[in-house]
């Protein structure tokens, strides 16, 4: 009965329609320019797949994406060919022997009836790729069509990063090969790998085999918010992992096919509980009981700025810089309580010998004297601000993670800067919504909105020193991601939005385009690829009370090919109840309140959180 009167209360209008891809085709990130034209070209058994540069790493992602996808051709080689790879009908042709003025990184391709080409030198040339691949309709095994157009790409930064803490959890090469893969569809290329901490050392080191037999594993770890209730409650389980030296050259080897840089991190002075455990030597006490962080936040046994740890530390980072090519190292810096500095007569003498103003200066001695280390081989150091705080290492990267200012401060020391403000939305650890079916976080609030309104570049800058503002990185902290799957669910989308601001010039930036048309697009595309990503809330419909007697919602689903499900019963939608065709239509008796609630339903079987609509005609 009560089941037919509120039946009676709803009509449901169908229009059937096609995702609408918007001006950028549903490109991420967006490009510089995109003209579409009319028309498609369709890729079968009988397109030519052509190169002038068999080697280039597009050549052999090209390669795996047609046999994943059924289709047979093969690569040929543009010289072995009686004619000209741009005269060749029904062909893509990947060009790096090109007379195009292309900028560092930058593509050009053009998709016509006849032809694919692709042109881009070095990382150009497979960044054109990843957008033709996002552009690709598979229609079914070995066949595909391409929309027709023009597009010409450059990023905005030349540092374009995501980090992954692997010591509060550690997360085998295998993910870590898909995160690449993430990363590498969105253009992202510096992976900032934070491979130390108190909760655990994840690198082996040869000459120091008990930074990873002794530093690797903790006895349990904390459950739930640090900051929460069950403060003292632990899993009683031990957690441990590492990676070995040949895994590790692997993932390099992996993350340069893919144009991207591995950033490694060895976190000092401070972080460092794990490598007091494995090494007591290197604190300032070697005669404490040290156990490697069972819980979060920052400890107080840090290094101590003794030449046994320098000798230590010099010889890990050989080992270190033998196994990562990357020109920078991060070296940390950050969060260095100065407790067991100000305890300790060694360092008390240093200060004063070393004619240093305090433990700040100690701090700065400490990240100076990696530096000089580092700088011997050619390499950079990055570290997070505080490396700013008593006097910033000569050729130092600041990564500014509180807030904006030591990114502004270092750029007007003529420093390079990495922008990473939690406060900017790229604190990925952050909470994406305020509902409380959002799982376990560290709190604070980045929506995928935020993330993508950021802009890397102060105003309060001068036009040379925006120059030091190199790029942007989104942070993903893992005390409260266990496994790949919830590291997935905190990246995407926000990836999208964190490429956007990456790449596209400011003025290209469009968040109704990219949060209609292109973040449904791509969800889909990530969907098919097995990521774990967040399915954003319906559109056209919010968490809200609205007062009328009659309403008409016009609300889309957030991932393309998902359905809308609602309920006006005061249950939880699921796939098992009405779904939303196109508008909705509602109407509330007079002296009544429903609640509607909508979720997302993907085709893979993901859910959104509910959206809670009050309708009030009381
Ligand atoms: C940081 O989030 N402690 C760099």
């Amino acid at each position: 009965m009560k089941k037919s009167f509120l039946a009676a209360l709803m009509a449901l209008a169908f229009t059937a329609g096609a995702q609408n891809l918007g001006n950028n085709l549903g490109i991420v990130p967006a490009p510089v320019s995109v003209k579409s034209a009319k028309g498609h070209i369709t890729i079968n058994s009988e397109t030519s797949i052509i190169a002038d540069s068999m080697t280039h790493p597009a050549v052999k992602f090209l390669n795996d994406f047609l046999k994943k996808n059924g289709f047979s051709n093969v690569i040929v080689n543009a010289s072995t060919m009686g004619k000209k790879p741009t005269d060749v009908k029904n062909a893509i042709v990947l060009q790096t022997k090109t007379s195009l003025n292309l900028p560092s990184e930058g593509y050009e391709l053009k998709i016509s009836e006849s032809q694919v080409l692709i042109s881009g030198h070095g990382a150009g040339l497979f960044y054109g790729l990843m957008t033709f691949l996002q552009m690709v309709n598979l229609e079914k095994k070995g066949v595909a069509t391409v929309q027709c157009a023009t597009i010409n790409d450059a990023p905005r930064f030349g540092y374009r990063g995501l980090h992954l803490d692997v010591s509060r959890h550690f997360f085998p090469p295998d993910f870590i090969k898909k995160y690449l893969d993430l990363m590498a569809i969105y253009k992202l290329n510096y992976f900032h790998w934070h491979l130390t901490d108190d909760q655990g050392w994840r690198l082996e080191i040869k000459k120091y085999p008990n930074f990873t037999k002794n530093g690797a594993t903790r006895a349990q770890t904390k459950v739930g918010n640090f900051s929460g209730n069950n403060t003292d409650l632990f899993d009683n389980t031990e957690y441990s992992g590492f990676y070995t030296q040949e895994e590790v050259k692997d993932i390099v080897a992996y993350a340069a096919e893919r144009y991207i840089n591995v950033v490694p991190e060895i976190e000092m002075p401070g972080h460092s509980m794990a490598g007091v455990t494995a090494y007591p030597v290197m604190s300032c006490d070697p005669n404490k009981k040290y156990k490697v962080g069972e819980t979060w936040g920052v400890y107080t046994d840090v290094y101590c700025p003794s030449d046994t740890t320098f000798h230590i530390l010099g010889d890990v980072m050989d080992e270190v810089m033998d196994m990562f090519p990357c020109k920078y190292v991060h070296i940390g810096g950050d969060e260095c309580p100065k407790d067991a500095w100000k305890q300790s007569a060694f360092c008390q003498q240093l200060i004063k010998d070393s004619l240093l103003r305090d433990e700040a200066g100690l701090q700065s001695y400490f990240i100076r004297r990696m530096e000089r280390h580092l700088n011997k081989t050619g390499h950079k150091i990055i570290g997070w601000d505080e490396i700013l705080e008593g006097g910033l290492a000569p050729n130092a990267t600041v990564m500014s993670w509180r807030g904006e200012e030591g990114g502004i401060a270092a750029a007007q020391l003529n420093h390079d800067v990495i922008m990473t403000p939690g406060s900017g939305g790229l604190y990925l650890d952050h909470a994406q919504s305020k509902s409380e079916e959002e799982p376990l976080s560290i709190g604070g609030f980045a929506p995928l909105s935020k993330t993508y309104s950021y802009n890397p570049v102060p105003a309060t800058l001068t036009a040379d020193q925006q120059k030091h503002i190199i790029g942007v990185q989104g942070n993903v902290w893992t005390e409260y991601m266990a496994t790949p799957e919830k590291v997935e669910y905190m990246v995407a989308p926000r990836i999208l939005a964190l490429s956007e601001v990456a790449w596209t010039p400011q003025s290209g930036k469009d968040y109704n385009d990219f949060s209609a048309n292109r973040v449904p697009h791509q969800l889909r595309i990530l969907e098919t690829k097995g990521y774990n990503y967040r399915v954003p809330e319906p559109m056209g419909i919010a968490d809200t009370t609205l007062r009328g007697e009659s309403f008409t919602f016009d609300i889309q689903p957030s991932v393309e090919g998902a359905a809308v499900h609602y309920t006006i019963d005061g249950f939880t939608p699921r796939e098992t109840d009405m779904a939303v065709k196109n508008k909705l239509k509602v109407t509330v008796p007079k002296g009544k309140q429903i609640e509607l609630k909508t979720i997302v339903t993907t085709p893979g079987g993901k859910r959104s959180n509910v959206v809670k609509t009050v309708l009030d005609n009381k």
